[in-house]
Formats: structure tokens, sequence, C-alpha cells
């Protein structure tokens, strides 16, 4: 998705990351704007300002911020010159984001703000988004050239949702306002778009007639870590569905956009919600499994299972995976399935679309090759960013007559472009706000359809009273979620 010709960068930027000292910021915004930094992205004038509550001085949060950035950044991109040089732009403001007059202490910081871009970054929890825009607007912050930025989980439910986009939306009119979705971000995802609708081959196959099913896969392999206060309220529906595996459906079902810019693209994508078939009570038990892990063994190490996590609450109820069997009602593709699961403590750390097509309606070679897969294209945003077209060739070989075999074409990333690395989402997604596109960002919209549709089923469940079903840590999920596909006669795709 290319930035339109009219957006360029600005001349001078001042970026405000409140929540500085947390984990995103340290382990992803920084490293990303480190980078930016060194590849002179970023507008030659820029300022970057971390504000968090704690008391420490500028000193000591560099340290900080350069002990994280040494351990996220690859050691052949990390020099102590450009830290230098990056380090003169960052500056640390102990401020609580709560307190209307701690706003005072931001804007003296700043100094000269006249005619500068500001980007508010709120790597915070959600309960501060409407409170620091208030405060922000009070501190004359928010003038015309502010921008802000709203991490996910943008709520908890529609209503919480509907609410932070009210408080926002009296503040920052919506051209100002970037909601991120870091997986619009990735470069797979966006060769995606380049794929679909910059190739003539793709389109005329892109519907129901010739695909079969379509698979999404995020898994990983981590557990909880330190998230279970968060986790336990939010569990993977909402966690990840809701975003994540969402807007990664909607990027494969839309219709071709009239153009490339942020409205054209998300218009498209908010009729996909709007199309997604609400999941009744009485559907969920052969439409949605929930699962929670349970001790396993991940990469041969044991692990505990959730509840016996760290600080853990040992009568959750949250699930840590979720599959579904997810139906669009329109034309493209009605009668056409898309199954997605996410799950924490699987095998594998993977995200992947898998679109599956249909056998040949007429199949004229020997007929125990039918077994044999038909086309699959495989989409892989992680491990090993590429794209893979699984095609039926003949056996090399004059023995071999006409003996199927199933071979790919790929596209791996790394390999064809001989890039030095790919960019983390963040650099881009922080590079296009500086720019002012949101062609990667999440409107409005688009965030209460998923809601809506995401709460009909949060609540079938809490109806119906459903426990999430256990699985061993280190499998692909309850044995449920493979009865799931297999009911329709297909299987997931690549599971050991
Ligand atoms: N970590 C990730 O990779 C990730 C990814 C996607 C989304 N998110 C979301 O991003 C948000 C932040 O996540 P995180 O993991 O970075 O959380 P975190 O590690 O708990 O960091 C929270 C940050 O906010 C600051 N803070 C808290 N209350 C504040 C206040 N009243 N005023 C000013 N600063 C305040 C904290 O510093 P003080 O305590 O010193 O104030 C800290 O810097 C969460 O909503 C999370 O769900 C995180």
């Amino acid at each position: 998705m290319n930035t339109p010709a009219s957006l360029s960068l600005p001349s001078s930027c001042d970026i405000l990351v409140f929540g500085g000292s947390g984990d995103l910021a340290l382990h992803k915004l920084l490293p990303a704007l480190y980078h930016l930094h060194r590849e002179n992205r970023l507008p030659a004038d820029t300022r970057i300002f971390a504000l968090a509550r704690s008391q420490r001085d500028n000193a000591a949060y560099l340290e900080l911020a350069e002990r994280n950035c040494r351990v996220q950044v690859a050691r052949s991109d990390f020099s102590a010159e450009a830290w230098r040089s990056f380090a003169q732009r960052l500056q640390y403001v102990a401020m609580d984001a709560s307190q209307s007059a701690d706003f005072g202490r931001v804007a003296k910081a700043l100094k000269r703000s006249e005619g500068r871009v500001l980007v508010h970054y709120l790597a915070t929890a959600p309960s501060l988004f409407a409170p620091i825009a208030q405060n922000l607007k009070i501190a004359g912050l928010a003038g015309p050239l502010a921008r802000i930025v709203l991490e996910k989980p943008l709520g908890h439910s529609l209503e919480s949702a509907l609410a932070i986009n009210q408080a926002i939306g009296e503040v920052f009119d919506e051209s100002r306002v970037f909601r991120i979705d870091h997986y619009l971000g990735n470069e797979t995802v966006q060769n995606l778009m380049a794929l679909r609708f910059a190739n003539t081959l793709f389109e005329p196959v892109w519907r129901n007639g010739p695909i079969d099913h379509v698979q999404i896969t995020v898994s990983e392999t981590l557990g909880v870590e330190n998230r279970g206060g968060y986790y336990d309220h939010a569990g993977a529906m909402r966690d990840m569905v809701q975003n994540h595996l969402l807007q990664l459906l909607c990027l494969i079902a839309m219709d071709p956009p009239a153009d490339l810019t942020a409205d054209s693209i998300r218009d498209e994508k908010v009729k996909v919600l709007r199309a997604l078939e609400p999941i009744a009570p009485e559907q969920l038990a052969t439409r949605v499994v929930r699962g929670q892990y349970t001790a396993g063994y991940i990469d041969g190490k044991a692990v505990p299972g959730y509840l016996a996590e760290e600080n853990a609450n040992t009568n959750s109820d949250a699930e840590t995976f979720v599959a579904l069997r997810v139906a669009i009602r329109n034309w493209r593709w009605s009668g056409v399935p898309f199954y997605l699961r996410t799950g924490k403590r699987m095998p594998q750390k993977l995200s992947q679309i898998v679109i599956h097509f249909k056998e040949p309606p007429h199949y004229i070679f020997a007929p125990e090759q039918r077994s044999l897969i038909s086309n699959r294209l495989i989409i892989r945003l992680q491990p090993d960013e590429g794209i893979s077209l699984q095609v039926m060739t003949k056996d090399q070989g004059l023995g071999k007559g006409m003996q199927l075999r199933t071979g790919p074409l790929q596209l791996n990333f790394s390999e064809t472009f001989q890039t030095a690395r790919t960019p983390d989402a963040y650099e881009r997604l922080l590079l296009e706000v500086t720019q002012g596109s949101q062609n990667l960002f999440v409107r409005k919209d688009e965030i209460e359809a998923a809601w809506t549709w995401c709460d009909g089923l949060i609540d079938g469940w809490g109806r119906l009273g459903e426990e999430p079903k256990p699985y061993p840590a280190g499998s692909w999920g309850p044995q449920a979620a493979v009865a799931l596909i297999a009911r329709d006669g297909r299987d997931w795709y690549g599971d050991l």
C-alpha cells in the first residue's frame, strides 16, 4: 500500500510516547524509531518524548532504552554512533497521564510546538485513552497538527469501544486518529494487497467457485507470561480474533478498492465485517471451540498450565485458544468457510493464511492420485515471510509416466529481494503516522463492526456457561478443534 503522493514527511515532528517505559515502548517502539533514525527516515527535526509516572532522570531513561534496544536490534544494525545521535532526540518526562496538571509539564518540555506535527502515541492501558485526549486538549496539545495513535486493545466490548471512540472523537477528528493493528504493518500483509490487486491472475479465481475454503492460523509458543491480569479478562477472542484475525480475514475477503486511499480500503474492509454471519448460541458447539492450555512441553521443556502460571487466577475461565468456522454472507464468499484459529502454547510460532482451491471439476489423471492435494496459496507472515503457490506438476523422468506431484512456486522475501533485513511492522506504522497516511490503520466503524460480531459470540458463551476445553501445552489445541474442521471433511493445514 503506497503512500499517496500528496503525503510527505513534515520537516519537524514531536513524537510523544505515553507509557514510554513499558514493554511495548522499550521492545517495539524505540527500536523501530532507532531504525528509522539510522536510515534517515524521520523528519530531520524530530524529537521523541517518553512519558511515564516513575521518577527517573534522563540519563537513567536513556540507559534503560539503550539496554533494551541493544537486545531488540540485530547486532549488525546497532552502532554506538547511531545510538548517540538517536539519544539526542530522546527525552524522558515523568508525569501522570491521568492528571491534567501534569500536562503543563509536558507542554513546557516541548517548549516550541508551533508549526510542528505532534504525534501522541498512547502505549498505555485503554482506560487512559479518554483522559489523555481530554488532557491534551486542555493543555493546547491537540491542535490541527496533532495526531493520536491508539494501541490495541481498543476496549473490551462494543460498548467500551464506542465510549473510547466517542471520547477521542470529541478532541481529534477521525482523520487524525490512528488505531493500531500492527499486523497491518507487516510486509507480507501489504504484499497480499499487491498480489491480489496488481495481478489479473488471481481476481477471477478469488471467489466461491474456485476456492474451497480458507484457513487462518496465528499461533504462539509463549504462554500468558506476565500479562495474566489483562488476559484473564480478555482471552484469545478479544486479544487476537477481534483485531488481528478479523483484519487478516478482511484483507483476504474484501472486494478490490477503487483506489489506494485509506477510506477506499477501509470501506471495503468494513463491508466484510458487516457481512460476517453471526454465530448463534445454538451453533456454538459446532462452529466454535474454546480451549485453555494445561501443563505440557514446548521444545522439550516442561511448562505449567494456564491456571498454574505465576500470579494466575486459579479459577480463570479465560480461553487461551479459539477455533472458529466463519461464514461471510455475500455473493463472493457464499458457501466458502473461513476456519480461524489462534492459541498460546502451541507447538510453533506461526502466522499463516492458506487459501485452498477446489479440485479440477473433471479429473483425467489416475484415480489413485486424486488424494493429492489440489492448489493452495500459502501466505506466511511469520516466520520466513513469503508467499507460496502449490501447483501440481508431473514427476520428472522416463519411468514416471503421468505421475503427479505437488510443488511450490515460491516467493521468499528475504531471498528474493536480498534485503539486509525485513523492517518490523512498527517501523512502517510509525513512518505512516508521521506522513499522515491512514491506510494501515483501523477506522472507527471497522472496530465497532468487529466488536458487534465478537460480542454476539462472547455473550453466547456467557449464556451457555461454556467452559474452555483443556489442551496440553505443545499441542494444536483441543481435539474438538480437529473435529470442527474434520466434520466438513477437511483438516488443518500443516499440523504435525
Ligand atoms: N507489550 C506489547 O508488545 C503490546 C503489544 C500490543 C499492544 N499492547 C498494549 O499496549 C499497552 C501498553 O502495554 P505494555 O505491555 O507496554 O504495558 P506496561 O509494560 O505495563 O507499560 C505501561 C506503561 O505505562 C506507564 N503508565 C501507566 N500508568 C500511567 C499513567 N497514569 N501515566 C503515565 N504513564 C503511565 C507505565 O510506567 P509507570 O508505571 O512508570 O507510569 C509504563 O511505561 C497495553 O494496553 C497493551 O495491551 C502491548
